[in-house]
């Protein structure tokens, strides 16, 4: 789905709906709903066993990725502002809460992820933060990249008072600093 200038569209999620993915340790899919596969153009055989970041948009910035890993590897939930990209080329945005999983003896298995729709409003909040940190990763690679926007986040989480969850939360809620 493209617009008439052939540029990509904006896909929106229905209020209702919910995306699920699960990885296992390493961030490959193991799991994916139908919904996840229909928004992102992929079918169970083209996205099973791949690594995540077959819908990861370039616009996102490398520091949420590190947050992510560092916060879900140390045993933590979260909460993210996320920008996906379908294998077209169209985008959505998705409010996620990615979590580790375990299995019934309590060994730690992999992570799971479910996205809910976001409000114009808080996409237009977290542009802003974002093109802040993709700026300052401008010229970097690797893990000088991803920690230059990192320091950009905490800076701006550090002016509001918040972790990136709580801020998250607020822009969710209405309640944003
Ligand atoms: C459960 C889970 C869900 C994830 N969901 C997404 C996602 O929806 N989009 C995305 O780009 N990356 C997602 N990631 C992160 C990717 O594994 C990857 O870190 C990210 O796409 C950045 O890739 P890169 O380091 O190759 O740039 C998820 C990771 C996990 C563990």
């Amino acid at each position: 789905m493209t617009d008439t200038r052939g540029q990509s569209a904006e896909r929106v999620l229905a209020p209702n709906d919910i995306i699920v993915s699960k990885t296992d340790l390493q961030g490959r899919i193991t799991y994916a709903n139908d919904v996840f596969l229909t928004i992102s153009d992929l079918t169970e055989d083209t996205a099973l066993g791949q690594p995540h970041n077959i819908i990861r948009h370039p616009d996102m910035p490398a520091g949420v990725y590190q947050y992510m890993w560092d916060t879900i590897q140390a045993g933590q939930e979260i909460f993210a502002y996320v920008k996906n990209r379908a294998t077209t080329g169209d985008y959505y945005w998705v409010y996620a809460y990615v979590t580790p999983s375990y299995d019934t003896r309590g060994t730690h298995i992999g992570y799971h992820s479910s996205r809910r729709a976001v409000t114009r409003d808080a996409i237009t909040r977290v542009e802003q933060v974002y093109n802040a940190m993709k700026n300052a990763e401008h010229g970097l690679t690797g893990r000088a990249r991803a920690h230059a926007s990192l320091d950009v986040l905490t800076t701006t989480l550090e002016r509001t008072g918040h972790t990136y969850s709580q801020w998250v939360w607020s822009l969710t809620h209405g309640d944003t600093p």
